[in-house]
């Protein structure tokens, strides 16, 4: 499928029929080519879709959209490129918003629909970290069977009412460049430009009891209180507070007991 309407809201995009995965592609024709901020692979199936903690990322052809965009951030406050992946996945939130769904966040790239996640977001830095190759699924129209996981949903699930991947697409990428020059007018304070309390607002971590799981399989428990200036979650547990940068969380039921 062509993307004639997101294709006039950035400065270029290509549309690949399959590929392994759109970050991965941008990321090397990054290196090739000097790509302006904003351009956009998007594509209909990937066979190597790749997610956060070396995740796959599944879906059956043509079902969601799948993309991943440039961006060369120049922010004066170097935390800003903490907060791009949060910041897109409040882009799709509003795209989803405006299809009559609800949608919240999930600390720090999911986005929820009752609890059960449509969209997620993949930020990857390169090396210099001069650019960011920041990717996003949205699930659109899989019915229960053709989804990954239980706790997954789509935008057909949810009764949204366009299902069309194009606008879906354009939307998000009009989002994202309001909300990104926003934080960039702000030399990316994210406290500064408001993405922090739209953040907090739309929080469906904040005020939960969560389970963090570390890379090293290591695990806290506590209650998420707040995202700090860099986009970090704050958790309290019953002896100490941490940030959290990285890693897995999970929402506890109330009655699972804190550390
Ligand atoms: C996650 O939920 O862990 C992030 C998923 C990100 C998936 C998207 S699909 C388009 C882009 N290309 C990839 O290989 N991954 C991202």
């Amino acid at each position: 499928m062509e993307y004639p309407k997101a294709s006039q809201v950035v400065s270029g995009l290509e549309f690949l029929a399959e590929t392994g995965s759109t970050n991965q592609d941008l990321a090397s024709l990054a290196k090739k080519t000097d790509l302006p901020e904003f351009f956009t692979l998007v594509t209909d199936f990937q066979s190597a879709g790749r997610g956060r903690l070396d995740r796959a990322w599944e879906a059956p052809p043509a079902s969601s959209v799948m993309a991943s965009v440039y961006l060369k951030p120049r922010f004066e406050n170097q935390s800003g490129i903490g907060w791009i992946s949060l910041l897109v996945a409040q882009a799709i939130k509003k795209t989803i918003g405006d299809l009559g769904v609800s949608a919240n966040i999930k600390w720090p790239n999911d986005v929820l629909i009752s609890g059960s996640k449509v969209s997620g977001v993949l930020a990857e830095v390169s090396q210099d970290l001069s650019s960011v190759v920041v990717g996003f699924g949205i699930n659109v129209s899989q019915e229960e069977k053709d989804l990954p996981v239980q706790t997954a949903t789509s935008l057909l699930l949810a009764g949204a009412s366009s299902l069309d991947r194009d606008s879906i697409l354009a939307s998000t990428l009009s989002n994202l460049k309001a909300a990104y020059a926003e934080l960039s007018e702000a030399g990316g304070d994210a406290q500064a430009c408001g993405l922090r309390q739209k953040l907090l607002d739309s929080s469906a971590t904040i005020g939960q009891l969560v389970e963090v799981l570390f890379k090293d399989q290591d695990s806290v428990r506590g209650r998420a209180v707040d995202i700090d200036d860099t986009g970090r979650l704050v958790v309290k547990t019953q002896t100490k507070t941490l940030v959290v940068s990285a890693g897995d969380i999970l929402h506890l039921r109330a009655h699972e007991q804190d550390d």
